[in-house]
């Protein structure tokens, strides 16, 4: 797109809070200079000082924010479908687990592979993300689990963003899981390499913000607690997949760090949902998580609404849980699942999605946000969740960039 540019189309879907559901602006005319949104508003109104600018015309076609992947881990080696046969076969995420498949079965195929390796493998799953309009997705660390590994997993993630037009902001797990030559002593891998591992990410500016696995397979409370504190020492944000499998709190404890998410959150209660507002942390849902596994526990959706906690949507795209690289079907099983309405899914993987992440410049279409845009072959928003397995995507404008 050139510099200066102009775009026309009967419907934006800016997303800003507002009478219109969508924020919808009809018959509009959108303006970006060098990659910003300087105007947007009803064609009639815009202003002649646009008149030269290079102009574009989306004809019937909806634009809306170029959507936000506020949880993935797709930067891993290897892949876990026979795993999903075990569990087809009867045993269940948490038996496999224990038996050192699960998280652990990633962890060995990470620490074989090469930083190329598990950045060639990763683009594989970005570029599926990207051909549905998505600008900007979040990637985290968490299946090396030794400094070497988890340092290799940052880089990786990073080059991301240099192979393809996508912006990346990337979460330390060290905290995911206990490795297998620390399984008799979950404390000291904290102590002595998780927490020396983020030290060591953050000096090389690997780390956006601090994440870990709250959960009776993974880690308590209280060790969270103290990854968290060193979080806060470094002035990292903080966020937490939290009562994924069971209720331990995790929310609440992220929200007492002013976590930015707590993400799956199916066993949240409402004393967790009641701190989570408060502290104006995001509640992240993962519909792919929740369908994998076959899980009948629904996050509370009502309460959530209830107390004003911004609900956000993301694949959790991961080898095991997950394997889920498409935000459209995230949207439309957050729908189905959990009787999310259309406006709230896109709400959550665009607007709510940023916020998830720390981010104020994208995810609604306005002055001074990045022109970060997607226009759909499509004539209501409600269509993006609608239909099952199908892109309607027609042109992805990341930064101004087409
Ligand atoms: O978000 N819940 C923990 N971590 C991932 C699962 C990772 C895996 O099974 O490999 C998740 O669901
Ligand atoms: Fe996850």
């Amino acid at each position: 797109m050139v510099k200066k540019s102009v775009l026309f189309s009967t419907r934006v879907a800016t997303m800003v809070h507002g009478a219109e559901p969508y924020g919808m602006v009809k018959d509009a005319a959108l303006a970006v200079d060098g990659g910003k949104v300087v105007w947007i508003g009803p064609k009639e109104a815009l202003p002649e000082k646009y008149d030269d600018w290079s102009a574009t015309d989306y004809g019937d076609r909806l634009i809306t924010p170029a959507l936000i992947d506020a949880h993935t881990h797709v930067v891993f080696g290897g892949n876990r479908a026979v795993e999903f046969e075990m569990r087809l076969n009867g045993a269940s995420y948490e038996e496999i687990a224990r038996a050192g498949g699960g998280i652990l079965s990633t962890v060995t195929a990470t620490r074989l592979a090469s930083e190329d390796e598990l950045l060639a493998d990763a683009l594989t799953r970005v570029d599926a993300l990207l051909s549905e309009g998505v600008s900007c997705i979040e990637v985290k660390s968490g299946y090396g689990l030794d400094t070497d590994t988890e340092l290799k997993m940052l880089r990786s993630a990073r080059r991301i963003a240099e192979a393809r037009p996508v912006r990346v902001k990337t979460s330390f797990l060290g905290a995911h899981a206990v490795p297998p030559e620390y399984k008799a002593h979950p404390d000291d891998y904290i102590d002595n390499v998780c927490i020396p591992t983020l030290r060591r990410a953050h000096e090389e500016g690997l780390v956006d913000a601090v994440d870990g696995f709250c959960e009776g397979i993974a880690f308590n409370p209280a060790q969270i607690a103290r990854v968290f504190d060193v979080a806060k020492e470094l002035d990292l944000p903080v966020k937490l997949h939290a009562e994924q499998l069971s209720n331990l709190g995790g929310a609440a404890l992220a929200a007492s760090y002013g976590a930015l998410s707590a993400d799956h959150i199916e066993y949240l209660d409402e004393a967790g949902v009641a701190a989570m507002a408060k502290a104006g942390t995001v509640g992240v849902l993962l519909p792919g998580a929740f369908y994998t596994l076959h899980e009948t526990q629904v996050p509370p959706v009502d309460l959530l609404r209830q107390y004003g906690v911004p609900i956000s949507l993301a694949t959790d795209c991961n080898p095991g849980s997950s394997p889920l690289t498409s935000l459209l079907l995230t949207m439309n099983m957050a729908c189905t699942l959990f009787r999310l309405t259309p406006e709230e899914a896109l709400t959550g993987v665009t607007r709510h999605a940023a916020q998830a992440l720390g981010l104020d410049d994208t995810g609604k279409i306005a002055p001074g946000q990045r022109a970060d845009l997607a226009v759909w072959d499509v004539e209501h928003p409600a269509e993006l969740s609608y239909r099952i397995g199908f892109n309607p995507l027609h042109t992805r404008i990341s930064g101004g960039s087409v």
